[in-house]
């Protein structure tokens, strides 16, 4: 395994090195804007599995392949339709789009289902990748599964240690969320899962939008999106999420919950009403982005400290606030008090 460090600059030789690897049916982590990828041909079923075993991931939860521009396309997926197009739009970007594929994309990317997810990262290091590769890149999170999703090389090395063949190190990720993920149905945009392209975002360009039910509560039956079914985002130290927009009653509501030796994680303003306490602030109240890009690297330092619990902060469930509270919800395994 060998650690390639782009932070900087793409090294050309090595980016050509990498390409070649997996040409050879082997694993590549590589940044996104998002969160970081472990990737794979998406045309070769047996490199496909490799990453499966790697994650420890179920193998009905299906893969987001990756692509560099719109060229070929139509070779790995049927003609969008208008709305899809619109979606597509967003790209390069943080967005997901699900579309019915063709029959090259192996069944174990799709894990059976006859559609699959489309993304088309912004990340330099991501686009030169599968740009020079020549087909698109089937990649998860970088993350064992259940684990928050890696966001930068420092948190994941241990897990992925001498599994993969190449690390490409691009610093840490941008938006630290994962994208958001949508499916056209009866000519309606769902979101499966929202990410930094909001649902007014959607609604402006496609003129309508839907949240899926599963957004916020445990998934029973069949689902839309099968991640969605999953532990997820998860430190091993049992976590409860608390909101209220009246911040002394969010106050009084950690102080009731606190325990032993607790943790706290939450805003920057908030730090100073828990002086006794080791209070992680994930960054300023006010400015969403700074917590997005925050959370996993946090989640996964407080599980470092042993805590008999970790009490985070929620946020309005509003723009950006509802990625970052879809995610702590299933962190906190849908331990949640708003008061
Ligand atoms: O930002 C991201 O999306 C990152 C970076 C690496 O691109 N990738 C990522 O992949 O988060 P992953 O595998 O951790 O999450 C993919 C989500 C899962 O919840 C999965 O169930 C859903 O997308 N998904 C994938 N294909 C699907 C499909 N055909 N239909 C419905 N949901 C799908
Ligand atoms: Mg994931």
């Amino acid at each position: 395994m060998k650690v390639l460090d782009f932070k900087d600059k793409i090294n050309e030789d090595e980016m050509k090195e990498c390409c070649k690897s997996l040409a050879e049916g082997n694993l590549v982590i590589f940044p996104t804007e998002t969160v970081y990828g472990i990737g794979a041909d998406s045309t070769n079923e047996e490199a496909v599995k490799k990453i499966f075993i790697a994650k420890g991931r179920a193998s009905d939860n299906p893969l987001i392949v990756h692509i560099a521009d719109f060229e070929n396309l139509e070779d790995y997926v049927y003609p969008p339709n208008e709305i899809e197009k619109k979606l597509l739009s967003f790209m390069p970007g943080p967005i997901t789009v699900i579309l019915k594929k063709k029959a090259i994309i192996p069944n174990n990317v799709s894990a059976n289902l006859d559609s699959v997810g489309i993304r088309m990262p912004s990340n330099p290091i991501a686009r030169k990748l599968i740009k020079e590769f020549g087909r698109p890149i089937a990649a998860p999170s970088a993350n064992l599964s259940g684990k928050p999703s890696g966001t930068n090389i420092e948190d994941i090395y241990d897990e992925f240690n001498g599994k993969v063949a190449y690390i490409i190190d691009g610093g840490p990720t941008n938006i630290g969320l994962e994208s958001t993920v949508v499916k056209v149905i009866d000519e309606i945009p769902v979101i499966l899962r929202p990410g930094k392209i909001t649902p007014n975002e959607i609604k402006e360009k496609c003129g309508n939008v839907k949240l899926s039910d599963n957004l916020f509560k445990p998934a029973v039956g069949p689902v839309e999106s099968p991640g969605m079914k999953y532990r997820h985002y998860a430190p091993k130290t049992k976590c409860i999420l608390i909101y209220s927009n009246d911040n002394n009653k969010l106050i009084t509501e950690i102080n009731k919950n606190i325990i032993g030796n607790t943790c706290i994680i939450g805003c920057q303003e908030n730090k100073n009403k828990f002086n006794n306490l080791k209070y992680f602030s994930y960054g300023s109240k006010t400015d969403l982005k700074e917590i997005s890009h925050n959370i996993f690297s946090l989640l996964r330092k407080v599980d470092c400290e042993e805590a008999d619990l970790i009490i985070i902060e929620g946020v309005k469930k509003e723009d950006l606030g509802l990625a970052i509270m879809n995610r702590l919800i299933r962190t906190c395994e849908f331990n949640y008090i708003e008061c």
